[in-house]
């Protein structure tokens, strides 16, 4: 039997994940690669804590270098997570040419650039299957599945703490921050749950689609990213009467020559699919020109589903070394390297889609007049409104829902709204996306 010599780097949740589904399923990966997997070394700081799997002695070592340099090991995987030490790690290792597996989406969102160009200059794969969607075979299906397809649109539910408390917080018509401590208490929000809820770790994610999808040398900061803290029981009430549900979600679409991308709370109809997606689920709906709508949908995160993803990616290399495949059968990216252009990027400001706007107004004749004046003034015309007697601190809630207007006059008329004696709060809105046909 043929025999594939592997390292591994970060023994935590992720990386005992793989090490379970190589011992538990050896046998069967052995029957679909035709070669043995053999876990070399394996380097944490601790090497003490018992994992729950038996390592064999001589494994397990504190020096990352025993894994980078081993000149025996093909491929090195990086589950320590983080930018540095792993950003070093991984560009020695490929240096010393060996081919990567990273679940690392912030590293790759933020210096993925980098990385791709060392392991093209050295003819080594970078494979990166766990780093959006968790288990969910997202990123080979891009590159391989979908490869016919010019993609129109991803929108994606990437994040599953924040799905978990905004389904929580439509469920059981709790505020943000109960369900919020609710989920830290279970073990799905981190106790600086800063990434997840403002929409950081989702950017990183969408970050990386964006590059896969579109073929372009895509930024990280190029996203709009709004997060999930400000949105409260009583907008996803008016938003069911309206129809919708609130998800946070990950846009990014190619519309006219340009790439709009864009992470927030978002409004989407209550019959469609993703609307369904609930609690710490992840699901990714893709339109491609030929094969029209598309869905994936499975646990974004966890020891066992990322393990999965990042066993797929070892099993991809290996069938690729058995063949004597360099390196890089498939581009890292998807597209060629020399094929990757820069597609213009829409401005937010430019963004044009409708929006629910919840005003906190004096309970007095002529607030609703007043409103829709100074909104038609800046080009935003109203669909239908909501109305209702019931006080909230004091003011009444006038809830709109306008036909699609352009982000900047959104911004302009709310921002003389506000400024008006008889409006007596900051107004809230959330963006409504009804092209998810
Ligand atoms: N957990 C998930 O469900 C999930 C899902 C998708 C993607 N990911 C990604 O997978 C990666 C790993 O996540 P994880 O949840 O497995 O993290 P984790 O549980 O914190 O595991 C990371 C491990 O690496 C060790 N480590 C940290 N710095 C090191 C260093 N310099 N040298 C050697 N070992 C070091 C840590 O040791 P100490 O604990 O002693 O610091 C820990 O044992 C991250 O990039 C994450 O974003 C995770």
């Amino acid at each position: 039997m043929k025999e594939i010599k592997v390292g591994l780097i970060g023994f935590g949740t992720v990386g005992t994940g793989v090490v379970k589904i190589l011992q538990k399923n050896s046998k069967l990966i052995e029957k679909r690669m035709g070669a043995r997997v053999t876990l070399k070394r394996i380097a944490d700081i601790d090497i003490e804590t018992d994992r729950g799997v038996k390592i064999k002695p001589g494994v397990l070592t504190r020096r990352v270098e025993d894994v980078i340099n081993d000149p025996e090991t093909k491929i090195v995987m990086e589950l320590i997570g983080g930018i540095e030490p792993a950003k070093t790690f991984i560009l020695k290792a490929i240096r010393n040419r060996k081919h990567i597996i990273t679940a690392n989406k912030a590293l790759l969102a933020l210096h993925g650039d980098e990385i791709f160009r060392e392991a093209n200059r050295f003819g080594v794969d970078v494979n990166f299957e766990a780093s959006v969607g968790g288990g969910i075979p997202l990123i080979r299906s891009i590159k391989e599945g979908l490869v016919a397809n010019r993609i129109h649109s991803i929108f994606g539910i990437l994040n599953g703490t924040s799905n978990y408390i905004l389904s929580k917080m439509t469920d059981e018509g709790k505020a943000f921050k109960e369900v919020l401590k609710e989920a830290q208490e279970r073990g799905y929000a981190e106790a600086d749950p800063t990434y997840d809820i403002e929409g950081i770790d989702a950017a990183h994610k969408l970050a990386i689609l964006v590059r896969l999808a579109f073929g372009t040398p895509f930024q990280f900061k190029e996203i709009f990213i709004g997060g999930i803290k400000e949105i409260t029981p009583i907008d996803i009430q008016f938003s069911r009467e309206f129809g919708y549900r609130i998800k946070l979600l990950a846009i990014a679409k190619l519309d006219q020559g340009k790439i709009e991308a864009r992470v927030h709370p978002t409004m989407i109809p209550e019959g469609h699919l993703l609307s369904t997606v609930d609690g710490v689920f992840n699901a990714i709906y893709i339109q491609g020109d030929a094969i029209g709508p598309t869905l994936f949908y499975g646990q974004g995160a966890g020891q066992m589903p990322t393990g999965s993803a990042v066993v797929s990616d070892l099993v991809e290399l290996g069938r690729n070394l058995l063949v004597g495949a360099s390196g890089r059968r498939v581009p890292l990216l998807s597209y060629q390297e020399s094929a990757i252009e820069k597609v213009p990027l829409k401005r937010m400001e430019e963004v044009e889609m409708p929006f629910y706007m919840r005003f906190s107004a004096v309970d007095r004749p002529g607030v609703l007049s007043t409103i829709s004046g100074i909104l038609g003034k800046n080009g935003i015309s109203i669909a239908s409104v909501i109305q209702k007697g019931r006080q909230i601190n004091g003011a009444v809630p006038v809830v709109m829902m306008t036909h699609e207007a352009k982000e900047e006059n959104v911004h302009r008329a709310l921002k003389e709204i506000d400024r008006l004696k008889m409006i007596l709060g900051k107004t809230m809105f959330i963006r409504v996306e009804n092209g998810l046909e």
